[in-house]
């Protein structure tokens, strides 16, 4: 069997790619599906550093630069999930031979059933290499103009190369909450998703929230889902791994302690006026 790539996108930097591709990643793993992500960011390589491996001699730069076979560049990370680091030093970065990973591409297939592929942000000559060697790629979008207008022309470009777009990951939604006591509703501080999916005329594959769980996996240094496998945005990266893998997954029955919370919250606001009342 080959594996399927999908490249992780997005037109500026900062939209998610590399946490979407972690935490993709550990829960396509932990669906029993050999998978390994690339970091290919060159300039800003950052996945060894975010699943607390940092300890790596050879990577996906030295590949690229002839320094390195690919038995050498591919290391164990956790939950089961294989990686392959970029290098966080300069040193081989003009050596790196771009059309190289062609061919890291096509002997990965043979060994993982996904493989995904963290870009660095744009349409540089390494992610161009990328996107055009990816049967699909995804597009990391946050709800707001400049991410949407700026992933339009990633799609542009893997369109004119006839590859698939598989869709957005809409990541960071929920992002601008609404002041207390405000009347204005959480939608009104972000695009609606109707706009989003009708300006790049591309379906929202999957949606993740904005959700604290990350920044402190970002400092234990443990993808979330592991970390806190019942977080919010944690729940959501499963909902999409099986989705790819093609497993049900109960999203809503996952997410219920976060609906119960919500009716305990708002029973005790009432509850709380009522003790005001009594007063
Ligand atoms: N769903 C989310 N909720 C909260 N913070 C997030 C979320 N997704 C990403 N972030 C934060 O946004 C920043 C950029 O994410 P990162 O995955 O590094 O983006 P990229 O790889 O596209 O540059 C990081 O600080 C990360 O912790
Ligand atoms: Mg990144």
């Amino acid at each position: 069997m080959s594996g399927e790539v999908y490249a992780i996108a997005s037109g500026k930097g900062g939209t998610g790619k590399t946490t979407v591709s972690i935490n993709l990643g550990v829960s396509l793993a932990g669906l029993g599906n050999r998978t390994v992500v690339v970091d290919a960011d060159i300039a800003m390589p950052n996945i060894g550093l975010l699943l607390g491996e940092d300890k790596v001699d050879k990577t996906y730069h030295d590949y690229m630069a002839g320094h390195a076979a690919i038995d050498e560049i591919i290391y164990e990370g956790p939950g089961g999930l294989k990686f392959i680091p970029g290098s966080l030093s300069l040193e081989n970065i003009s050596e790196v031979d771009v059309v190289k990973v062609v061919e890291l591409i096509e002997s990965l297939k043979d060994s993982f059933d996904f493989i995904l592929i963290d870009t660095a942000p744009g349409i540089s000559k390494e992610t161009a290499v990328v996107l055009e060697s990816a049967d699909n790629t995804f597009l990391v979008v946050n709800p707001e103009i400049s991410s949407v207008v700026d992933s339009l022309k990633i799609k542009i470009y893997v369109e004119m190369k006839e590859k698939n777009i598989k869709g957005i990951i809409l990541n960071r939604t929920k992002m601008y909450q609404p002041e207390p006591g405000s009347e204005q509703q959480e939608n009104e501080y972000e695009m609606l998703q109707e706009d989003i999916t009708d300006i790049l005329e591309t379906e929202i594959y999957g949606e993740v929230p904005e959700d604290l769980i990350i920044k402190k996996s970002s400092i234990h240094r443990e993808p979330s889902v592991l970390l806190e496998p019942g977080a919010k945005a944690s729940i959501y990266f499963k909902s999409i791994a099986s989705k790819l893998a093609g497993y049900e997954y109960d999203i809503e029955h996952e997410l219920k302690p976060y609906k119960v919370g919500l009716l305990k919250r708002i029973f005790s606001f009432f509850s709380l006026r009522k003790d005001k009342v009594k007063n």
